[in-house]
């Protein structure tokens, strides 16, 4: 027989605890959610996505940026999906997002296709999780397996995107800050800030950058001038055009390393970007990455998963929406 006196039951019962909890935090979403239940699910939302990436590849862009941009306001909720009602703005009519954000349409299209063959099982915030995945594969980034299960909010308020979304005048204390906030260490912020590797900007973004760099009414010195001066081009002092865009890198539609490179190369477009090279660290890590490309493959991957997870509703929590647009009545 074996006797356990309460010295030594309390150490064993508290390692249990830990393991139990430590399993709970991360069986709450699961590979594979969707098995039994609408099998065909991501193979659905895959298709939907390459279609529209044939169409436009610079889709995948706003697909990555949208679930970034779900998951960081009240976590991977779908609420970056809902419109604005007669008495609420939301997320997306936010200046972060309206009219910089992009690829509602793909979302819509693969639930109407899984709502006619699974009505009321797959959540929203699932799809924008496994669309997000397959933009990131098409174009030629890692590829990773998505845990699901996550369930739809009921809230979007264009009020908190302030505090919880950066902007891109940030320096690299102020990301690592917000980033540490959600629970990410300043090698994940760097790790992710790699999204900004495909897509593109709106000239309003950095255009500071080129005419009045903090109040100076010069140009960025840390920009490459011949880098400044194709962006002046582009994106004229008092331009009235506002869908004027320019690309992240010279490869928008590749998910590659190249966007470290550019950085090291004084060519990140924003101060966001830049910033990463004024801290000893974090210069490393963009130096690492640039060097290394599987390296930061891996760990793209793995940070997108642990973004995936942020402040996730599961089990009861929240709903599944019939319209990603509209909460159920
Ligand atoms: C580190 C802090 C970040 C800041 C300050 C930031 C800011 C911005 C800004 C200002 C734009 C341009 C919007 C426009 O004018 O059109 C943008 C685009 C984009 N961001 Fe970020 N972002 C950050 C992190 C991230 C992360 C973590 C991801 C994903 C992992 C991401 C993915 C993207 C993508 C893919 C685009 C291009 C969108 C498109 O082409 O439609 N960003 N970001
Ligand atoms: C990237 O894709 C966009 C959208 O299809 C296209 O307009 C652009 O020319 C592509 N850029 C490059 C450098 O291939
Ligand atoms: C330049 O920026 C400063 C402060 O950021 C601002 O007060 C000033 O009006 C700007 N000047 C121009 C010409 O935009």
């Amino acid at each position: 027989m074996i006797e356990m006196s309460p010295g030594k039951l309390s150490p064993v019962l508290a390692i249990l605890a830990v393991v139990l909890f430590r399993q709970s935090v991360h069986s709450q979403l699961q590979i594979g959610f969707y098995k039994y239940k609408c099998s065909l699910v991501e193979f659905i939302v895959k298709e939907e996505v390459t279609k529209a990436l044939i169409r436009d590849r610079g889709l995948a862009a706003g697909l990555l940026r949208m679930h970034f941009h779900d998951c960081f306001v009240r976590g991977c909720d779908a609420s970056i999906l809902l419109d604005s009602t007669p008495s609420s703005t939301a997320e997306k009519d936010s200046f972060a997002n309206n009219p910089s954000l992009r690829g509602y349409e793909v979302i819509d299209n693969a639930k109407a296709r899984l709502e006619a063959v699974c009505k009321g099982v797959v959540s929203c915030a699932d799809i924008v999780a496994f669309a997000a995945r397959d933009s990131i594969e098409i174009t030629g980034g890692p590829v990773y397996n998505v845990p699901a299960g996550r369930r739809d909010g009921r809230t979007s308020l264009a009020s908190e995107i302030t505090g919880n979304l950066p902007p891109p005048t940030f320096i690299v204390n102020q990301l690592t800050q917000l980033f540490a906030n959600k629970g990410f260490t300043q090698e994940e912020m760097v790790t992710l800030s790699g999204g900004h590797t495909i897509g593109r900007s709106h000239c309003t973004s950095f255009s500071n950058r080129l005419y009045n760099f903090s109040g100076t009414l010069m140009q960025d010195p840390s920009l490459d001038p011949r880098y400044t001066a194709m962006l002046k081009q582009k994106c004229p002092q008092g331009g009235t055009n506002p869908n004027v865009v320019v690309p992240m890198t010279s490869t928008p539609n590749i998910t590659d390393a190249g966007y470290y490179v550019d950085i090291l190369a004084n060519r990140g477009l924003f101060t966001s970007d830049h910033t990463l090279l004024t801290s000893p660290a974090t210069a490393y890590q963009v130096a690492q990455n640039a060097r290394n490309p599987m390296q930061w493959r891996a760990k793209f991957a793995a940070a997108m998963v642990k973004m995936g997870q942020l402040e996730v509703l599961t089990g009861t929590a929240g709903e599944i929406r019939a319209n990603c647009r509209v909460t159920n009545s």
